[in-house]
């Protein structure tokens, strides 16, 4: 069975849950892809986990403020766009993200929801207070280059990225907000994301049990285990675009 685009101008209440995909086609490197993967390159374990921060803070600070150099000099690509276009002409749209990019923001989305943080809001690893110094462009030829991390005025401990790393809680306002969106929506569209990171991977199966109907945007078809759940197979930049111009014309 096809996904109706017409379903998507006729709904109430839709959440798009996106993952790195979204970004690939600004130039931001997805996780799990074979060839360009980060994690096909570098250990997460090494590199997104508090213990790894403890071992080699430059290591792990270099290779954050090296994503967070690649993030700034990109730019939204047509699906950021086409979501941020989405929200203003349906009822009601909910975005949550697993992505600790601003390409959603600069796209001109509103009340993102990040569920793993952001590369833009380093907080204290001691205190947990928000840092406000400045942190220059970083110029770091390479992924893989340390940088030593700057102090907290506070306390002087190490100032960490934003993110939510492995083993660590998500932020739980958010969470809970998108956990009720999930349940409220009557349609989902899972855009970008290969579905493997718990707890965020529930969120399209909680709209799906409660009745939505899920749609995945992917070049790679997903598993749909229900009647409701339906692929759209391709690029992001050029699905979204395609299937606002179906469910509008
Ligand atoms: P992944 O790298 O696991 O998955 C990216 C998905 O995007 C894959 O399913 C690709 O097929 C798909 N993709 C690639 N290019 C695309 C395009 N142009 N349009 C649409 N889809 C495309 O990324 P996530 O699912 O976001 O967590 O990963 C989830 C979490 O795993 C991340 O938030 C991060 C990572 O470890 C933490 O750092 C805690």
């Amino acid at each position: 069975m096809e996904f109706d685009p017409k379903r998507l101008a006729r709904a109430r209440h839709v959440v798009v849950f996106s993952g790195a995909g979204v970004s690939a086609q600004s130039g931001i490197p997805t996780f799990r892809d074979a060839l360009t993967g980060l994690w096909e390159h570098f250990d997460p374990a090494r590199l997104a986990t508090v213990q790894a921060f403890r071992e080699d803070p430059a290591l792990v600070w270099g290779w954050y403020e090296w994503r967070r150099q690649k993030v700034l000099e990109a730019q939204p690509n047509a699906a950021h766009l086409t979501i941020a276009e989405l929200a203003r002409r349906l009822p009601r749209l909910t975005l949550i993200t697993q992505n600790v990019d601003d390409l959603h923001e600069r796209a001109g989305s509103l009340d993102v929801l990040h569920l793993h943080g952001s590369l833009h809001a380093p907080k204290c690893f001691a205190c947990h207070r928000p840092f406000t110094g400045p942190l220059p462009l970083p110029s770091l030829p390479e992924q893989g280059a340390r940088l030593e991390p700057p102090r907290c005025t506070g306390c002087n401990g190490k100032i960490r990225p934003g993110v939510v790393w492995f083993g660590e809680a998500l932020p739980e306002r958010m969470l809970k907000r998108a956990v009720q969106a999930a349940r409220e929506c009557d349609l989902l569209l899972s855009v970008g994301t290969s579905g493997l990171v718990q707890p965020a991977a529930r969120i399209p199966h909680l709209a799906l049990q409660q009745g939505a109907c899920v749609v995945h945007i992917n070049p790679q078809p997903q598993p749909c285990t229900a009647p409701g759940e339906y692929n759209l197979v391709g690029r992001a930049g050029e699905v979204l675009p395609h299937l606002l111009d179906q469910a509008f014309a």
